[in-house]
């Protein structure tokens, strides 16, 4: 009899829990790392390019360095069955969903999809507006893994509970999928995101140059100074949303598209520095060595992976030469020194005189303490903080070092 008691308690609280959950818990405990379509290949994608570019996050080494995400962008969709169910385009993927995930699966890689909170995608393909719960089912039954959730044609929802209605279909439909939120920084998603979904983008779309913009009728998209700058907003203080299992996000990267090896080495670090979600956004079948060893560089994605999960501040601004700080677990400490300009900048940082840092809960204090330095892109040991820092930043380039007691 106390048994049976027990038990029914146990389902009891176990229904109460998932009852009140909003989010799958335990999920993106470190900003998510993969790759997504859209920034190479837009519209243009298939299953053949899915299925090649899980087999080269296996041979490239980026499964090994912590990549796990294979995510299908927009334009899959070919359109709902006569029961409402959504199907993807049989000329493209015509194995199917369910096929392609099993195929990411077998790599030991997981898989992620793209819908939109309204009545059609950004491309024009159905949404999900009025088949959230339905949706969510597909994709579960599928094997999805994560659902990047995006916010064209939406009228005049309201963003919070348009999240708020896909958040519960996935927790109804009983499969952890992260949930990405992509409403572009208009409604404030870092003051809800967290409640609902495990990343919110904070800004407008990524494009592959250091610091232009490209105007497309009603919208700008940004190149990567230029995202890096809306992150620093001053009143915004953005990063004190970011944590474990929620993430802002500055968008997917570009890292090997149309930007030099420098200017792609200072953007893969500057994420890593945001804990930014680590999305690769170019063709990894085909990448030279140079963007391969950017992109699995182990010591700077251990810094983006920290489990602290603290987002990076701007310490110094010089101009074209900056200063980032992104404390770490264990008290160590991460600073990069970027150059934004078109020349190299000879830098000498003097540890000792200059600020300490007190940020929140964790305190630097460089007049007291004697901090070893490492170089995590020339993968040396570079002295210490008792003497100055001193060093060439190339054009468009970082450098970055890890400081440990
Ligand atoms: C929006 C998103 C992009 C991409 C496209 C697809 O612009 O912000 O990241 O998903 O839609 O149409």
């Amino acid at each position: 009899m106390l048994r049976t008691n027990f038990i029914l308690i146990l389902l009891l609280l176990g229904s109460l829990l998932s009852l009140n959950a909003q989010k799958y818990e335990g999920i993106a405990k470190t900003p998510p790392m993969g790759w997504n379509s859209w920034n190479r290949f837009g519209c243009n994608i298939n299953e053949q390019i899915i299925r090649e570019m899980a087999d080269a996050m296996v041979a490239s080494g980026m499964k090994d360095a912590g990549y796990i995400y294979i995510n299908i962008d927009d334009c899959w969709q070919g359109g709902r069955d006569s029961l409402g169910f959504l199907y993807p385009d049989p000329k493209r993927f015509p194995s199917g969903m369910k096929a392609l995930a099993d195929y990411v699966h077998s790599k030991g890689l997981k898989i992620g999809i793209y819908s939109d909170a309204g009545w059609k995608t950004c491309g024009g393909y159905p949404g999900s507006r009025g088949y959230e719960f339905q949706d969510a089912l597909q994709f579960a039954e599928w094997g999805i893994d994560y659902l990047k959730y995006d916010w064209c044609n939406t009228d005049n929802l309201v963003a919070e509970e348009a999240y708020k209605t896909m958040a519960r279909a996935l927790m109804a439909a009983g499969r952890p999928i992260v949930f990405s939120i992509c409403e572009w920084g208009n409604n404030k998603p870092w003051l809800w995101g967290a409640k609902y979904g495990h990343l919110w983008r904070t800004t407008g779309d990524i494009i592959d140059c250091w610091d232009c913009e490209k105007g497309h009728g009603s919208w700008v998209s940004n190149g990567i100074m230029r995202i890096l700058d809306m992150q620093m907003d001053k009143d915004l203080n953005l990063r004190q949303y970011a944590g474990p299992g929620h993430w802002n996000d500055p968008d997917m990267m570009e890292v090997g598209n149309r930007l030099s090896v420098n200017e792609s080495r200072a953007h893969f670090s500057l994420w890593c520095m945001l804990a930014a979600p680590l999305i690769a956004g170019n063709d990894l079948r085909n990448m030279s060595k140079e963007i391969r060893d950017i992109l699995i560089n182990k010591e700077m994605i251990s810094i983006n992976q920290d489990t602290l999960g603290v987002q990076c501040f701007r310490w110094f601004d010089y101009g074209d030469y900056e200063i980032y700080a992104k404390p770490l677990s264990g008290g160590e400490l991460a600073v990069c020194f970027l150059n934004r300009g078109n020349t190299p900048i000879n830098i000498s940082f003097d540890w000792k005189d200059s600020e300490n840092i007190y940020d929140g809960k964790y305190i630097y204090e460089f007049d007291k303490v004697t901090y070893k330095l490492r170089d995590v892109w020339a993968h040396k040991d570079v002295g210490n903080t008792a003497r100055p820092f001193i060093a060439t930043i190339p054009a468009r380039d970082v450098i970055v070092l890890r400081l440990t007691k």
